[in-house]
């Protein structure tokens, strides 16, 4: 199939379109490059250095003849979102809402979005949260992620191009930038690689459920597969503190230097956690790594970067 993956230059789209080429795909990639890198994406994939909220993204759908999209790109930070929540509807919603405006006039089929589930319940009632949890988030970023969930909803209605709304978890993994303001993991395992102390949003007891981008590859891949309709979740289920976390990595990584507490951070959810077994049910995609095994591969990809 001839599939367009936006933000295939970034961390969980760069693992998708590796993927979707090793399953034998044509995968065309549009990043503007704003967090991804060019030399993250795999050779054999066609590369469009363009912002999704640029028109032309017409002509590259029409010249590629792309049959699914797969909607990776965004801004991805949360607190940016709460800074700037106009920049970051404009990147996520207006962009995103371009490119689906393009796709369904060129006759994609099928529109595979990541979408958050550690966002788009807000601070949840129910643990785990099912798909059915109320959806009351609380950062701009969450209400851009569901504004196009229901955009989605609404194009498969009007035009009959089917979705699949991937409801992520905090995704980890190789290639995660550690000098972001997100992705936990990457900056622990930065910074005590290199002898500096990670810093501890307030008491630390704020809780996860951290899920390996082999994980989150599998369902994109799934979604893919199936022809998935809906929201799905895909977490692992389990809660892990930030000190828990903290002290795995530690574990892992020999260093004389602690951990040190900081404020906490205004607005940020207290607990999250997913039930993947919407998910589950219809694909039988269960989460295969570990935790303890997701962290030893991610610390030896970031060991090895440092070498
Ligand atoms: N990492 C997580 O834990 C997590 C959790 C839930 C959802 N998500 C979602 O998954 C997707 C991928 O996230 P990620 O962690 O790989 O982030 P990332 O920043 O590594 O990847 C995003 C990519 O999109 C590109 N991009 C950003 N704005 C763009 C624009 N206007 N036009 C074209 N390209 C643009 C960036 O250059 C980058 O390559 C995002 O949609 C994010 O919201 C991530």
């Amino acid at each position: 199939m001839r599939i367009l993956v936006t933000g295939g230059a970034g961390f969980i789209g760069s693992h998708i379109v590796d993927r979707y080429i090793a399953e034998g795909h044509e995968v065309v990639v549009v990043d503007n490059l704003s967090s991804g890198k060019a030399e993250q994406v795999n050779p054999q994939a066609k590369l469009y250095v363009m912002d999704i909220c640029d028109p032309a993204l017409a002509q590259v759908l029409e010249t590629e003849k792309i049959e699914c999209v797969n909607h990776q790109a965004a801004q991805a930070n949360v607190r940016r979102s709460v800074a700037d929540p106009v920049a970051d509807g404009e990147i996520n919603i207006i962009g995103s809402l371009n490119l689906l405006h393009h796709a369904i006039r060129c006759g994609v089929k099928h529109c595979i979005f990541a979408s958050t589930g550690g966002a788009i319940y807000g601070e949840q009632e129910t643990f785990p949260a099912e798909e059915t949890h109320p959806l009351n988030p609380v950062s701009p970023y969450g209400v851009a992620k569901l504004a196009v969930e229901k955009y989605l909803f609404c194009f498969q209605q009007i035009h009959g191009i089917s979705y699949t709304a991937l409801r992520y978890a905090n995704v980890y993994g190789p290639r995660q930038d550690p000098h972001g303001e997100a992705g936990v993991v990457a900056i622990f395992t930065e910074r005590l690689l290199r002898n500096e102390p990670p810093v501890i949003n307030g008491d630390g007891e704020q809780t996860r459920d951290y899920v390996y981008i082999d994980d989150v590859v599998e369902a994109n891949v799934l979604a893919l597969r199936h022809t998935l309709s809906g929201a799905f979740n895909v977490g692992t289920g389990i809660e892990t503190s930030v000190n828990t976390l903290y002290r795995r990595l530690k574990a892992l990584i020999p260093t004389p230097v602690e951990a040190v507490h900081g404020p906490p951070k205004e607005g940020e959810q207290r607990r999250s956690l997913l039930s993947s077994r919407r998910l589950q049910a219809q694909t039988g995609w269960a989460p295969r790594i570990s935790l303890e095994e997701g962290l030893a591969k991610t610390v030896a990809y970031f060991r090895q970067q440092h070498a």
